[in-house]
């Protein structure tokens, strides 16, 4: 009977390791066939449109968005007319108001007429003294004499405390025009006196020569020469 028992089992085991390999190639064929059923599935609900890939793709429509009235140029023509025109007014707009504040800040009519002034050089005798008025300050206008013309060139100026050559101060050497304010603490200074025949300011003495130079006293530098010009020949123009 061991015999029997043994030879059963032997014959039980080669039958099993002869359909082993027809049952699992029949599941491989049902495992596929099963997936194959489900990517062709028609119960899918998305509509793809890359269905069918490698043929040729769908694309979507856009027709429905166009412009059925005008064609393409309508809509530009119509931006372009829009930046166009909004341009225009933001331009006239920028200058309207740049204008405006030019103008505000421009010196207005009675400040230009007080910017120049004009003096008849005719009326003022050799070796005399005239003051004016200009921008709120006094204006020495002095016409020299040939000697006070000498005195202020023979100067030796290089060694003056404002260093300043007498031609460097005047443009015709008969008449010298400068600011009548001191130089020290802005006094005015008089006429025709002081140590060198020139001006004195009586606030805190100081000395100017007849080029209006400083020469002694505690003012720093020579009196200032204002800007002027000679349009005709007996007429200055101050400023
Ligand atoms: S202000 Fe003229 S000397 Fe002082």
């Amino acid at each position: 009977m061991p015999a029997l028992a043994h030879t059963t089992r032997a014959i039980a085991r080669q039958w099993t390791a002869h359909q082993l390999p027809v049952a699992r190639a029949a599941a491989a064929s049902t495992t596929q066939s099963r997936s194959v059923s489900e990517v062709h599935s028609p119960s899918s609900s998305f509509d793809s449109p890359f269905k069918g890939a490698g043929s040729s793709p769908k694309m979507p429509s856009f027709a429905a968005y166009r412009n059925k009235s005008g064609g393409e140029t309508a809509p530009k023509v119509f931006s372009y007319f829009m930046v166009g025109t909004m341009g225009a007014l933001t331009s006239l707009g920028a200058k309207a108001t740049v204008q405006d504040f030019l103008v505000n800040m421009s010196a207005s009519a009675d400040v230009l007429a007080q910017a120049k002034v004009e003096i008849d050089l005719a009326a003022i005798p050799e070796g005399k003294n005239v003051i004016i008025k200009w921008r709120g300050k006094p204006v020495f206008i002095r016409h020299r004499t040939a000697d006070e013309i000498k005195e202020a060139e023979d100067t030796k100026w290089e060694s003056l405390r404002d260093p300043q050559s007498d031609g460097d101060r005047v443009k015709k050497p008969e008449w010298l025009i400068m600011l009548g304010v001191c130089t020290h603490l802005g006094c005015v200074p008089i006429g025709e006196a002081g140590d060198f025949g020139g001006w004195f300011c009586p606030c805190h003495g100081s000395h100017y020569d007849i080029s209006g130079r400083i020469r002694k006293g505690p003012a720093p530098l020579n009196l200032e020469v204002p800007e002027y010009d000679f349009p005709e020949e007996d007429k200055v123009v101050i400023g």
